[in-house]
């Protein structure tokens, strides 16, 4: 049976740090209405002129020295992002220069907040195919760019940040004991679009365009679909709750990661919850949590993690991975 095996994780956030009372200078907030609403206190900020792709390429090298692999071993990079440096080329492609990678597919994936588990699931996928070896996933944004900072109904929500892994093509035994990525569900719904969008792009406006959302609609789908992609995971796999040690969910807002896991019947000490310090970094989000729990010695060798996410389009997922 050939598994993807998640061979390293890296991460990596700007250094500017903007709490809530910085914001409250901004627009009219308040830390409690902030904390209270969404449980954010702070998140990182891209400095000028700092890029997804620098953000990424920082992940990624932190990845791989995790995963005591060289780049040149990379024949595949997936970078998911709704914030690329360029209309076009892939940010994958300047990370693919940048780190030193000379052969493979390098592509982005656009999936908005569940864009890592769309990017896992689609490297997870090549590797079974036997079209892979080894592959980097990478989730980076700079949401900091198309934020209407006049918006005290979105700009308090989100940060920037990078999270990467490596997976790696290895024979386990067919059961769930196997490391690596047991499934992935991936789903989509485009009717609702506009809760969740850019008010820009080359083929609309031919501007970039900012941030648009309808917090309260978001939140009510949010919680109905990962409630049912999980159920929908543990089911596929023939297990109860109590057999994750880990849930890595999209981190949106405090109350959406309760709310799910209550309804599930989920520990809450079992979900890495990092809303809290990074805010809402789309894609970066579920990788950013996994690197934080592996680095202070939650997530360990061998446990069964749970990842989830949902965002724009709307689009959701989950996958199922021991690591
Ligand atoms: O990552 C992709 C998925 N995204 C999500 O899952 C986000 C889901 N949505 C949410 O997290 C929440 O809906 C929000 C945090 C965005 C908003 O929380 P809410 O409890 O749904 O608030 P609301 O939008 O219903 O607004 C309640 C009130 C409004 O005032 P009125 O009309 O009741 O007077 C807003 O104007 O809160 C006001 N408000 C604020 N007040 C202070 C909205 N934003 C702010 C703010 N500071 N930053």
């Amino acid at each position: 049976m050939r598994r993807s095996v998640i061979a390293g994780v890296g991460a990596y956030l700007p250094e500017r740090v903007m709490t809530n009372a910085e914001m409250a200078t901004i627009v009219d907030t308040t830390d409690d209405w902030i904390v209270e609403r969404t449980g954010i206190r702070c998140r990182h900020i891209a400095a000028e002129g700092e890029k997804t792709s620098d953000l990424a390429v920082h992940a990624a090298t932190r990845a791989l020295a995790a995963a005591g692999i060289e780049a040149a071993e990379v024949d595949l990079i997936v970078l998911a992002t709704a914030t690329p440096d360029w209309t076009f080329p892939a940010t994958a492609t300047t990370v693919q220069a940048r780190l030193g990678v000379r052969k493979g597919a390098a592509f982005d994936v656009q999936a908005v907040c569940s864009g890592f588990i769309y990017a896992l699931a689609t490297a997870d996928n090549f590797i079974k195919a036997g079209q892979s070896q080894c592959a980097l996933v990478i989730g980076a944004e700079t949401f900091s760019r198309i934020l209407d900072w006049t918006d005290r109904g979105t700009c308090v929500l989100f940060g920037d940040g990078a999270g990467a892994i490596v997976l790696k093509a290895e024979q386990g035994q067919g059961g769930i004991a196997d490391r690596g990525v047991h499934s992935t569900h991936l789903h989509a719904d485009g009717r609702h679009h506009d809760l969740l969008w850019v008010d820009g792009g080359p083929s609309s406006t031919q501007t970039t365009g900012k941030l648009r959302m309808l917090g309260n609609q978001v939140f009510r789908h949010a919680v109905v679909n990962l409630a049912e992609v999980v159920t929908e995971a543990l089911a596929a796999n023939d297990l109860q709750p109590d057999a994750i040690d880990w849930i890595i969910p999209h981190q949106a807002n405090r109350r959406i990661l309760d709310g799910t896991a209550r309804k599930l019947g989920i520990a809450p000490e079992k979900v890495v919850v990092t809303v809290d310090h990074h805010g809402n970094t789309s894609a970066a989000s579920v990788p950013l949590a996994l690197a934080e729990a592996i680095a202070d010695g939650r997530v360990k060798r061998g446990d069964l993690l749970l990842l989830e996410a949902m965002g724009g389009g709307f689009t959701w997922g989950s996958a199922l991975v021991r690591f």
